[in-house]
């Protein structure tokens, strides 16, 4: 979602700020801007649209070397040239940009605005105004942006330039994302490392409701009440390349790709010197300790979940329920004595989680979060974390983080279920290295699965994708990677509830993608696509060798049947993609979509 960068130093600060908002666009975004500080006065350069669209219309011979930059997803006004940041004050004096929410922005305007016309439809300029509200009333800056903070309820991120004074930017954060970069003769703001890894590694990180004053040479953290904190910085443990395309036309493609790799260095990392999966067994007490477990997550980190609770209930038996973070918060089941929940996040930061955690730590449960990002909120706050090492995922379908989930909720479930005495003679390692190769073996036939794509989805108006069991899930997931970034529309059903009700959709040629990855459910699935070709379907059946049978269009390498959702999903983000290259989709960036969901 929205991304904030900053510079201060000795050069020309446009470049850099540009740089790092296209490092930010895998985040989703609808429109940019930048405000640079010149001799005079501060230059607003803004746009709707992609980046490319805001470098046209920056001048180039405005040379500053102070600035703030932000890319928009929109919540409060729709996107536009007006509504995109930076937003100015009144007068013209203070410059702003925001990533989050800000609730009570209405009751704010009338109680502290009324005669302040303002220009944008967000909730943002509000913030900017009562800066300066607060300033004309006598207070330094830093008073009035810390007496304005005290106001907000919601979540923000924020870069403040003054017009009068030129050696400083003001930073705030609760709730979102935002780093301070620390480099020799200059220092950067950015809501992700990544934005800024381009010109450092050093960063320090800044706790909600606290402020930053940065300066060309210096940072000072303070809370909200002024007093002073000190923190160190830390290396960045990440790689610029790990975030180029290198010779891939998409980052998909090349996370699709990843996919091997990554399980490899997860076992890697879950891995004693004596070649056992290991634990931390302080969570693995948690786990056993837990009377049910409560799976919370959103989109594809859900359609993980819901794997990891067969591995979970098989495995080590114990009960785990799944839900929908935005539901759960509203819709709180009857909770167990002992419940433990698992958030799984890719971000990290996704505010939906992240409200259920909030929620859930007040009524005194612990909690877990399964994140790729090392220093995410989620991690941040819940009692332990358990890492995804998948590496920077950067376009906004996730992929490899999908396959990395699963499989750390797999080493979960089976070091748990030593832990509880059910130990079963699954070499998982084993395992892991198994489909690992499978995958590579599909990802080496991506032009059949292009083909395929080609056949199947190329001029379709829907799709559906049908399974029993685990293979289910993972047609939930293939739909919504088709959905999300070639706009078909795409469901996934179990594959025994479609005469309940779907089977009314289907007509001649509609593509029906079915998996049949499981020995137990074999017969009924096949039984099931019977049904949509007497009615017109034009069927893809994907199943797993030892299973196969005449009528299938492609048939993945044998691998244990807990881990087949590893390896049947890749066929499906690989049709996800051809379609999406075939339609013409921008396929790392879809529309309306963001990376990082930090709205609630
Ligand atoms: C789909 C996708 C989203 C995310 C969802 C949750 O490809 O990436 O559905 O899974 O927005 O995000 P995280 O996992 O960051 O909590």
């Amino acid at each position: 979602m929205c991304g904030i960068v900053g510079y201060i130093g000795t050069q020309d600060s446009k470049e850099v700020l540009l740089k790092g908002l296209e490092k930010l666009e895998y985040r989703g975004y609808d429109s940019a801007g930048i405000a640079v500080m010149g001799e005079e006065h501060v230059q607003i350069f803004k746009e709707k649209g992609r980046i490319a669209d805001l470098r046209k219309i920056v001048d180039p011979n405005f040379f500053a070397n102070v600035g703030i930059g932000h890319t928009r997803w929109a919540t409060h006004g729709v996107p536009s040239q007006k509504n995109a940041h930076p937003h100015k004050s009144a007068s013209g004096r203070f410059t702003l940009v925001h990533n989050g929410v800000i609730e009570n922005y209405e009751g704010l305007k009338r109680e502290y605005l009324m005669d302040v016309p303002l220009k944008s439809d967000t909730d943002t300029e509000v913030i900017v105004q009562l800066v300066e509200k607060f300033a004309d009333s006598g207070l330094s800056v830093e008073e009035a942006f810390r007496t304005t903070l005290k106001q907000l309820k919601g979540s923000y991120a924020i870069a403040l330039l003054d017009e009068l004074n030129h050696d400083m930017i003001y930073v705030a954060k609760n709730k979102s994302p935002l780093l301070i970069g620390l480099g020799d003769t200059f220092n950067v703001v950015a809501s992700d490392a990544m934005a800024m890894l381009q010109v450092t590694d050093q960063f320090v990180e800044i706790m909600d409701k606290e402020i930053v004053i940065v300066t060309q040479n210096n940072i000072t953290i303070k809370n909200l009440d002024g007093d002073v904190i000190e923190r160190s910085p830390y290396t960045a443990e990440l790689d610029a390349s790990d975030i180029e395309k290198g010779t891939y036309p998409h980052f998909m493609l090349k996370e699709i790709d990843e996919q091997p790799l990554v399980i490899r260095k997860i076992i890697q990392k879950y891995q004693n010197e004596a070649g056992e999966l290991q634990i931390d067994p302080k969570i693995i007490d948690a786990v056993k300790g837990a009377d049910r477990i409560y799976i919370i997550a959103a989109g594809t980190s859900y359609h993980a979940g819901l794997v990891g609770k067969q591995y979970i209930e098989k495995l080590a038996s114990i009960p785990v329920e799944v839900h929908i973070s935005s539901e759960f918060g509203y819709n709180m089941p009857l909770l167990s004595a002992q419940p433990l929940f698992i958030f799984i996040s890719q971000s990290g930061e996704t505010a939906d989680s992240r409200a259920v955690l909030v929620q859930i730590k007040a009524m005194g449960h612990k909690a877990l979060t399964i994140t790729n990002v090392p220093g995410s909120t989620l991690s941040r706050e819940a009692d332990y974390t358990l890492l995804l090492y998948a590496g920077p995922e950067i376009a906004v379908a996730s992929t490899k983080a999908y396959t990395a989930q699963i499989a750390v909720l797999a080493i979960l479930a089976q070091v748990t279920a030593q832990a509880v005495g059910r130990g079963n003679d699954m070499d998982l390692l084993q395992e892991f290295g198994i489909a690992a190769n499978a995958i590579e073996m599909l990802c080496d036939s991506k032009v059949e699965f292009e083909d395929m794509a080609r056949e199947y989805l190329a001029i379709t108006r829907n799709a559906f994708f049908i399974g029993r069991g685990i293979d289910y899930y993972v047609g939930l997931e293939g739909a919504l990677k088709l959905k999300e970034i070639s706009y078909i529309q795409a469901e996934g059903f179990a594959g025994g509830e479609l005469k309940h009700g779907t089977i009314a959709l289907i007509e001649d040629g509609t593509p029906v993608i079915a998996l049949a990855t499981q020995a137990s459910v074999n017969l009924s699935i096949r039984g099931n696509v019977k049904e949509v070709v007497a009615r017109g379907a034009h069927p893809c059946i994907i199943s797993m060798k030892g299973l196969e049978s005449e009528e299938d269009r492609f048939v993945i390498p044998a691998v244990h049947e807990l881990l087949t959702p590893l390896v049947s999903v890749v066929p499906l983000q690989l049709f996800a993609y051809y379609a999406a290259l075939h339609r013409d989709c921008d396929v790392d960036k879809p529309r309306n979509l963001a990376k990082s969901v930090t709205v609630e």
